[in-house]
């Protein structure tokens, strides 16, 4: 059996919770908070909800998205990947998506980890936490060197993958003349 091991991520110094921060599988009940949240305009240009379509059902996104993690039905230049809400005390905090496979967009620019943090709660080391668990839900899916890339100004998010012990590799231009990206690896 492969090792997960251990995860080079030390606890952000902004972490004053008492309450554990807990992934989960997105779940019949979260539909009400998880859409309000997607909604919010001030994501743009980031996606909350992976994939989803507000013509569709609850239940088809979350067949879907269990679909997706098992590499089920996928298009050509789609990867199998684990999509998580991140839960503390009862309040969506944030998400991730950890892909299990980088195709040649994630390779360049996306990376394996794709996560955000709800508005009112940032600053309080949540990110830091959520992409610590997802590195290890990325090494359970076989993914031992894991890229994690950002927008270059991107300054939250350059802090949080420098706790958890990523190391720039480059700093690229996107060819569709979106920001440039930093690129890290956490191995
Ligand atoms: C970037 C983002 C994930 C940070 O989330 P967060 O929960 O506020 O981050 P944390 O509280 O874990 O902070 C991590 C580090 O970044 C720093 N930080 C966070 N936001 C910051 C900001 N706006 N300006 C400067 N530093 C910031 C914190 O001080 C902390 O550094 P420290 O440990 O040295 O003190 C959040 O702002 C977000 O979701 N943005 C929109 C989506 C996004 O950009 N996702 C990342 C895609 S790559």
């Amino acid at each position: 059996m492969r090792d997960v091991g251990a995860v080079p991520c030390s606890t952000s110094s902004m972490s004053t919770t008492s309450h554990p921060l807990r992934l989960v599988p997105v779940r019949h009940q979260d539909q009400a908070a998880a859409v309000v949240v997607h909604d919010d305009p001030s994501w743009a240009p980031f996606t909350f909800l992976y994939g989803y379509d507000p013509d569709g059902t609850w239940t088809g996104y979350m067949s879907w998205l269990a679909d997706v993690r098992r590499g089920v039905g996928l298009g050509p230049s789609e990867v199998p990947a684990t999509f998580l809400l991140a839960w503390v005390d009862g309040e969506l905090v944030g998400r991730t998506s950890i892909r299990h496979e980088l195709n040649d967009y994630l390779e360049a620019y996306g990376g394996h980890v794709g996560y955000g943090v709800v508005a009112n709660h940032r600053r309080r080391g949540y990110a830091t936490e959520v992409l610590r668990q997802s590195l290890v839900v990325a090494r359970a899916a076989g993914v031992m060197d894991v890229l994690v890339t950002c927008d270059e100004d991107n300054v939250g998010s350059i802090r949080t993958i420098q706790r958890c012990g990523g190391v720039l590799d480059s700093i690229v231009e996107q060819s569709d003349g979106g920001p440039r990206k930093r690129r890290y690896w956490i191995r």
